[in-house]
């Protein structure tokens, strides 16, 4: 039987099995003492409706959104907030009465992630380029922008994808060809990397940091291997490193405060332990 009074909440995607959000969930449940849960669930592409119509029943208090489905969870959500309206995606799902509401914390959990890293870059970073343009890239450029950064280069392989961007976010974004992205790197405060390139078995990220500036930062949004090829350069040439695994544990926090009702902290312990399961799987995979 399930009790309605336990909070319950989950992560949904398609497939889902390989999500690290229970990990993360399950560590700030146990930490914090809460009697809850937060589990899998897997819906496939079409059935969105079925798995909303579950949120705010039994317990369940909502949900987490994996790839494909976000788009399609956007599409579900009767209220947004500004962010998952300006990022045309949702992440993060719960009901006020009879309402679904979305929220995209994919900006929350990169500048989350930055401010704990490299707490000096909002001081610092006036320009900066951006490889990709996609669902993480758009966050990106949300979390810059709205932290100030006054001109930002964004270069991706389909250029039309890039196009795109500057028509949602305006004149501070200027376009660079893919081939081109490095010569841009002598203006520029901050790079990030937010294609899946440099992930384990994608082809590896080509670029020249050479012409960046002593002290620039250098962010990779792929946190799988935990130091990506762009990162071990960007630490050889002695230029500040941003990995990509505190955005996911950042961007999980909004969640399980509305879910759970208690902000929890980003620990070393929660990092070690997401860091160790990264580290196993990679070892049997490869
Ligand atoms: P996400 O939501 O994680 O950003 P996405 O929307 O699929 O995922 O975006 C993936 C990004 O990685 C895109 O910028 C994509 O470039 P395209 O828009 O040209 O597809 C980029 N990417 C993926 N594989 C790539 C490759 N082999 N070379 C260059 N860019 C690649």
């Amino acid at each position: 039987m399930i009790d309605p009074n336990r909070p319950r909440a989950c992560v949904t995607g398609w497939p889902v099995s390989h999500s690290r959000s229970p990990l993360i969930h399950g560590y700030w449940l146990s930490r914090y003492e809460i009697d809850g849960s937060y589990e899998r669930i897997a819906t496939p592409p079409g059935e969105f409706s079925r798995f909303a119509a579950r949120i705010g029943v039994d317990g369940l208090r909502g949900a987490n959104v994996t790839a494909p489905l976000k788009l399609a969870a956007f599409a579900a959500c009767d209220r947004h907030t500004d962010v998952a309206l300006a990022m045309g995606a949702v992440n993060t799902l719960w009901r006020e009465g009879a309402a679904l509401w979305g929220d995209n914390t994919d900006v929350e959990g990169f500048l989350g992630n930055l401010d704990e890293e490299a707490p000096d870059w909002r001081r610092e970073v006036r320009s900066a380029v951006i490889l990709g343009a996609g669902g993480a890239s758009r966050a990106v450029v949300y979390a810059l922008l709205s932290a100030g950064v006054e001109r930002i280069v964004i270069t991706n392989r389909t250029v039309e994808r890039a196009e795109a961007l500057v028509k949602a976010f305006g004149p501070k974004l200027l376009i660079s060809e893919w081939a081109e992205a490095s010569s841009w790197l002598g203006d520029a405060d901050m790079l990030v990397n937010t294609t899946s390139l440099g992930m384990s078995g994608q082809d590896q990220l080509d670029i020249d940091l050479s012409r960046l500036r002593p002290g620039a930062f250098v962010a990779d949004v792929v946190y799988v291997p935990l130091e990506t090829s762009l990162l071990e350069d960007a630490r050889k040439r002695g230029l500040r490193t941003v990995g990509g695994l505190g955005m996911l544990l950042h961007q999980a926090a909004p969640g399980f405060a509305r879910w759970f009702g208690l902000r929890p902290s980003v620990t070393p312990g929660l990092r070690s332990l997401v860091e160790a399961d990264i580290v196993g799987a990679n070892g049997k995979s490869a």
